[in-house]
């Protein structure tokens, strides 16, 4: 384990278990039909590789990178959209993926973003989903794990741009943050 890291949240292998659940919902949901999976960068890219390969319906990869924290532990509520979809998703059926989903500022921006563009549908799935932390309401359709309210790290998620790498998800020690 990272020196950094206080416990093991959800380790590698039920990650890895969970992802492919996810996946079985996907595929029923959308079977037959064309998807495109929109990675939200950076945080989801480490989640979004592992799940598109748990599905097996026509799925066509995108990403937009948005950025709202900075360095700082706290969502500043400003959303910036730093890259957008290289897809026309008129007429398309859209998966949003996130990493985590916190005040829900960043999805409520990108949803309603995407929404303006009049797609078939616009679904949401997170690995991580903290409610205690929400400050709008928005429709989360799949969820891997709802977390408590720690500072959670690995797996893309990022304190400062560090520990992305990490293989689990963990709660970083205070002591780093403080
Ligand atoms: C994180 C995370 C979500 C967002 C969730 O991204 O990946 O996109 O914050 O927070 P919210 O629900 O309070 O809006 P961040 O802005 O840290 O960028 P990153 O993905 O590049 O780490």
């Amino acid at each position: 384990m990272h020196k950094d890291v206080e416990s093991i949240l959800y380790s590698e292998t039920l990650l890895h278990k969970r992802i492919s659940e996810l996946g079985n919902m996907i595929n029923k949901d959308y079977a037959g039909e064309k998807l495109i999976v929109v990675g939200v960068m950076k945080g989801a890219n480490v989640f979004v590789a592992d799940l598109i390969r748990q599905l097996d319906i026509d799925v066509v990869l995108d990403f937009i990178v948005v950025s709202s924290y900075g360095a700082s532990t706290e969502s500043t509520g400003i959303i910036r959209l730093l890259k957008d979809l290289d897809e026309n998703i008129s007429g398309e059926h859209v998966l949003v993926v996130e990493d985590i989903v916190d005040s829900g500022l960043t999805l409520d921006y990108i949803v309603n973003n995407f929404k303006t563009r009049k797609p078939a549908s616009v679904k949401v799935c997170t690995l991580l989903n903290k409610v205690e932390r929400r400050k709008v309401d928005i429709k989360v359709d799949y969820i891997g794990f709802q977390v408590p309210d720690e500072f959670i790290i690995g797996y893309g998620i990022d304190y400062a741009e560090k520990y992305r790498n990490l293989p689990y998800i963990g709660v970083l020690k205070r002591s780093v943050y403080e």
